[in-house]
């Protein structure tokens, strides 16, 4: 509120309040002032707020917390009116239902001053704290054992959707909450897609197969991708493998807190440069991992954020040839003061037989 120089927030996206509060409901909003943290929510979201606000009440953070259950969305329409009624000033949050903070200031908060809070709280929610890593490495532990246990697999002729389901199957079995994300398994041309949706397609002897698969734990993510060849690669796959598995060890070695986020972009495309493939790496190059699978800060050739220490990022470069197939590899890091710390562990091989559980 101090940076935001407001009387009060309106904080609605669901990972904001949980980054906050703790409360990990899918339905509520917080009213936060300089006293007094409100959150609404309805009756589904009762005992697990009041369990999982305990520790604001509790923990000195010198605030008073109400928990108010609303019957109608028109109920928590009209406390939020008078709420903003008693604030000259609100910082407001993403997602609420109204387009945009103009909107808001017409519809809702005339006569108020609306500040944009999104610029203010994702830089907080990006510099990530011991407890939030730690959740972080339990998601990639599990999905870099899932990996291991389920790549020979490709060997057999499985689907794309077959390796997919026995991620996240192995996933859920070793403790995770889910999978971070839809699990990417693109095989032979379809590799060639960034985000392919596992199909029913055959994996087939010589195939290239891109597998970006992450954990969800404790509402907490990881991000990784590997590509690997079934059979022997051809020349050409080797290739296009090798020069992107250096690009994104480029990518890494750029990594460290005060660098600009354009640069490790910027150390990826000169790396493919050099191997004439820049021209197939057709996204960014990364971005923050945390509550939200896609947060701050974002990694590509106009970003211009600045890398912070304990920032958790990934770092991404892919080839993709259409018709042909593809190449992604991608690490999740934490930022430190002298370069970084590479959490994914699985090896970078093309062998699928080759990755050992940690
Ligand atoms: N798994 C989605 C991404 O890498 O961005
Ligand atoms: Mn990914
Ligand atoms: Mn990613």
């Amino acid at each position: 509120l101090a940076a935001a120089k407001v009387d009060a927030a309106l904080i609605t996206a669901p990972a904001d309040i949980r980054w906050l509060t703790g409360f990990s409901g899918s339905s509520a909003v917080v009213w936060l002032t300089h006293d007094r943290l409100t959150l609404i929510t309805d009756g589904r979201y009762e005992t697990q707020a009041v369990d999982e606000l305990g520790h604001l009440a509790a923990g000195g953070s010198g605030l008073f917390v109400d928990i108010e259950i609303i019957r109608t969305l028109a109920q928590r329409d009209d406390r939020l009116t008078s709420l903003r009624a008693n604030a000259a000033s609100v910082a407001l949050g993403p997602s609420y239902g109204w387009q945009d903070l103009a909107a808001a200031q017409r519809s809702w908060a005339a006569g108020v001053r609306i500040v944009d809070l999104a610029p203010i709280l994702a830089p907080l929610r990006a510099v990530k704290d011991q407890g939030e890593i730690a959740a972080i490495r339990r998601a990639v532990a599990i999905a870099d054992d899932a990996l291991a246990v389920v790549a020979p697999h490709l060997m057999e002729r499985p689907t794309e959707r077959d390796i997919a389901l026995a991620l996240d199957t192995e996933m859920r079995r070793a403790g995770a909450d889910g999978s971070a994300y839809d699990t990417i398994v693109a095989s032979g041309p379809n590799a060639a897609r960034p985000h392919h949706h596992p199909t029913d397609r055959v994996v087939q002897a010589g195939d290239l197969v891109v597998i970006d698969v992450g954990a969800y734990v404790d509402g907490y993510r990881s991000d990784m991708t590997r590509t690997f060849c079934v059979g022997r690669p051809t020349a050409r796959q080797q290739r296009l493998y090798d020069a992107t598995v250096e690009a994104q060890r480029a990518g890494v070695e750029a990594v460290r807190s005060g660098v600009i986020t354009s640069d490790v972009d910027l150390a990826c495309r000169t790396e493919l440069k050099r191997h004439r493939l820049a021209r197939y790496f057709v996204h960014g190059t990364g971005h923050g991992v945390g509550l939200d699978i896609h947060e701050d800060p974002f990694l590509g050739s106009t970003t211009t954020g600045v890398l912070a220490a304990r920032n958790v990022i990934t770092v991404e470069p892919g080839v993709y040839v259409e018709g042909y197939g593809g190449v992604r590899i991608e690490d999740l890091v934490v930022v430190t003061r002298t370069g970084c710390t590479v959490l994914t562990g699985s090896a970078k091989t093309l062998d699928p037989t080759a990755l050992s559980p940690a």
